[in-house]
C-alpha cells in the first residue's frame, strides 16, 4: 500500500532536517536512543531563536506600564531558571508521584511494550476464525497496517486478503472502562502471530528516577528528573515576591529541560523523553482569574500566528469537563495539524490551564484531592496527611485592598521542541523557481519567519576574482556583527540560492561586477524572489529593519 501524501511529506521533512543539520537522532553512531534527539548546527540556531522569541515576547520585552488589548489590567513579568532535580517531596505534593503515569501492556511474544491507549484495531473474521487485529500505527497508515497484520495472523496469500470480513470501525483497545475495552484474550498484538499475548495493563510512572549522593541506595534516596518546569516556579513564588517588586497580577516565565519516560516515543521529536518547555505561571486574584485565562489563551494563540504558523492548520480546543484534571477549572490546547496525523487530527503544541489555587496550596498543605467539589488534604488510613506540604505560608497580602489570599494560577505551558517541529513542518514548501537562464528549477524552501530563521542572510560573491571576494568578506563581517549570516563562494549562484532556501535563509546578497562600479548589491528575497539593487552600505540597516 502506498503511504498517504502527508506521511511522505513528513518523511521528506525528516530527511531535510537530517540532511541539512537541523535534527539528528541522539547517539546515532551507537544505533540511536529512542525518544532522544540532538539539534545540529542549523537546528540549534532555530530552537534558540524560537526560545528567544518566546522569552522576549512574553518575559523580557513585556511592557508592564501599558494594558495589553484584552488584558484585565497591566501586569508584570519576570523569569526564573530552576534545577532539574528538586526535593522529592515536591512530586509527592504536586501529585506526580502518585498520578503521573500511563497504562502499558507488554506483548509476551514480540517482547514489545505499548501504551495501552495507543493500540487500536478492528474485528476481522476469516472462515470461522475471528480476532481483534490491533496496530500501534496512527493516522491514515493504521488501516493499511491492519490489513497486513490480518494477512499474517490468518496466514493468507496476498490474493486471499479480500476474503477477510471486517466488522465495526477502527476503535481503541482500551475503552473508557474495563467493560467497553476489547478482551485481551481476543486481541492480536501488533507483531504477534496469535491471540492473547498481551499482558494486563499496568501503571508506569513517567518520571525518570535517579539517586542523590555517592552512598545512595535506600528507597528514600530516590529523586526524580522534573517532568515539567512549572513546579520550580511554585517553589520560588515567595522568593520572587520577597526579592523583586512584583505585585499580583504577575507572571514568572521559565524555559528548561523536562524529562518523561514516555512508553512509546513517536512522530519524530513530537513525543520525546527529553524535551524543553516554555512555561509561565501567572498569579492573579481569584475574582479576575477567568478573565486572565481568556487573555492568555488569546495571547498565546496570537503568538504562533505572529511567527507565521498557518492559521488554517491551528486550532484552539477547549477541554470538555471530563477531560479536565481534577484541579483544573478550564484548559484549552493550541493544536497543530502535523503532517504525520490523519486529516482532521491535531497534535498539542501548548496547553493553557486555569489551575485555581491548587499548586500553591499543595506546596503549603500537602497533596490535595477533590472531594465533593472541594480540594481537601489527602489523608492516609490513620487520618494523617498522605504527603505533607512545606508548611510555608504562600499566601499573598495585597497592600492596596488590605486583603490576604492565595493567588490563582493561569499556566500557559508550551513545548519548545514541538513548536520547532510545527514551524519546520509549516515552513516546508516545494515549488519551482526560474534558474539563471529562466528555466524552471524545483526547489525545497523553508519559509521560516525571519526571526526564527537560523541564518538571516548569505553573502555571495558572484565570482572568486575581480575583487569581489574581498568586498563580500567585508560586508559579511559588517552584517555578522548584527545577525547570524553566512559567506558562501562555492558553486553557481543558483546552487548557492538553493542551499540557502533549504536552510530557510530569508535574504541573499550578491556582490557582482556592478558592485565594483557603483557599490550596490542585489538583495534577493527567499519568498517573493524579488531582487532589488541596494547600496552596499545600507545592507545591514535594511536587514535589521526587516528582521521583525
Ligand atoms: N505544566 C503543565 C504541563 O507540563 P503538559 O501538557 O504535560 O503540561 C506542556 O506539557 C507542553 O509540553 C505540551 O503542550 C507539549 O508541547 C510539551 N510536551 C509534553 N510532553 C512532551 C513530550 N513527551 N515530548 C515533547 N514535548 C512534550
Amino acid at each position: 500500500m502506498s503511504k498517504p501524501v502527508d506521511q511522505s511529506r513528513m518523511d521528506r521533512i525528516v530527511s531535510l532536517a537530517k540532511r541539512r543539520g537541523f535534527i539528528f537522532q541522539s547517539s546515532e553512531i551507537y544505533g540511536g536512543l529512542n525518544g532522544f534527539w540532538d539539534y545540529g548546527p542549523l537546528g540549534v540556531a532555530l530552537k534558540r531563536n524560537l526560545k528567544e522569541c518566546w522569552w522576549q515576547d512574553m518575559v523580557a520585552g513585556h511592557d508592564e506600564l501599558m494594558t495589553i488589548k484584552g488584558a484585565p489590567s497591566a501586569y508584570e513579568m519576570t523569569g526564573l531558571d530552576c534545577t532539574i532535580i528538586m526535593h522529592p517531596q515536591v512530586w509527592k505534593c504536586s501529585g506526580h508521584f502518585d498520578l503521573f503515569h500511563d497504562w502499558m501492556v507488554d506483548c509476551r511474544e514480540s517482547k514489545r511494550r505499548f501504551r495501552y491507549d495507543h493500540l487500536q484495531g478492528k474485528w476481522a473474521t476469516y472462515r470461522n476464525l475471528k480476532a481483534f487485529i490491533s496496530t500501534d500505527v496512527s493516522g491514515d497508515d493504521a488501516e493499511p497496517d491492519l490489513v497486513g497484520k490480518a494477512q499474517k495472523f490468518f496466514k493468507l496469500r496476498a490474493k486471499q486478503v479480500g476474503e477477510i470480513e471486517w466488522s465495526g470501525n477502527l476503535v481503541a483497545l482500551a475503552g473508557n472502562s474495563p467493560d467497553d475495552s476489547i478482551p485481551l484474550s481476543e486481541a492480536v498484538a501488533p507483531d504477534a502471530s496469535e491471540k492473547g499475548t498481551l499482558t494486563e495493563p499496568r501503571e508506569f510512572n513517567l518520571m525518570f528516577e535517579t539517586r542523590i549522593g555517592a552512598l545512595a541506595g535506600g528507597k528514600d534516596d530516590r529523586a526524580f528528573l522534573r517532568p515539567e518546569t512549572a513546579q520550580g516556579i511554585f517553589l520560588n513564588f515567595k522568593n520572587v515576591l520577597d526579592t523583586s517588586r512584583v505585585r499580583v497580577p504577575f507572571g514568572i516565565g521559565q524555559i528548561g529541560k523536562s524529562f518523561r519516560n514516555e512508553i512509546t516515543p513517536r512522530n519524530f521529536t513530537f513525543r520525546s523523553r527529553e524535551f524543553e518547555q516554555m512555561e509561565i505561571e501567572f498569579f492573579c486574584r481569584p475574582d479576575d482569574s477567568r478573565a486572565w485565562y481568556q487573555f492568555w489563551r488569546d495571547r498565546r494563540w496570537q503568538w504562533y500566528l505572529n511567527l507565521g504558523l498557518t492559521e488554517g492548520r491551528l486550532q484552539l480546543r477547549e477541554h470538555h469537563e471530563a477531560e479536565l484534571a481534577h484541579y483544573s477549572r478550564g484548559t484549552a490546547d493550541i493544536e497543530y495539524a502535523f503532517p504525520f496525523l490523519a486529516d482532521g487530527e491535531y497534535g498539542e503544541l501548548e496547553g493553557i490551564a486555569h489551575r485555581g489555587d491548587f499548586d500553591l496550596r499543595s506546596h503549603m498543605e500537602g497533596k490535595l484531592v477533590r472531594e465533593n467539589g472541594e480540594l481537601v488534604l489527602e489523608t492516609d488510613s490513620d487520618g494523617k496527611p498522605k504527603y505533607r506540604g512545606s508548611g510555608r505560608d504562600l499566601s499573598y497580602f495585597d497592600d492596596v485592598s488590605r486583603e490576604r489570599f492565595v493567588p490563582h494560577v493561569i499556566e500557559p505551558s508550551a513545548g519548545a521542541d514541538r513548536a520547532v517541529l510545527a514551524f519546520l513542518c509549516d515552513a516546508y514548501h516545494e515549488d519551482s523557481v526560474p534558474d539563471e537562464k529562466g528555466n524552471p528549477r524545483e526547489r525545497t524552501v523553508l519559509k521560516l519567519h525571519p526571526r526564527l530563521a537560523p541564518l538571516k542572510a548569505a553573502i555571495l560573491p558572484l565570482v572568486k576574482k575581480d575583487g569581489m571576494p574581498e568586498v563580500a568578506a567585508d560586508l559579511y563581517r559588517r552584517i555578522k556583527k548584527r545577525m547570524p549570516c553566512m559567506y558562501d563562494a562555492k558553486g553557481s549562484v543558483g546552487r548557492r540560492y538553493a542551499r540557502q532556501d533549504e536552510a530557510g535563509t530569508p535574504w541573499c546578497i550578491t556582490i557582482d561586477g556592478q558592485t565594483m562600479k557603483d557599490q550596490t548589491v542585489t538583495l534577493r528575497d527567499r519568498d517573493s524572489l524579488t531582487q532589488e539593487r541596494v547600496p552596499i552600505d545600507d545592507c545591514a540597516a535594511i536587514l535589521t529593519e526587516r528582521l521583525v
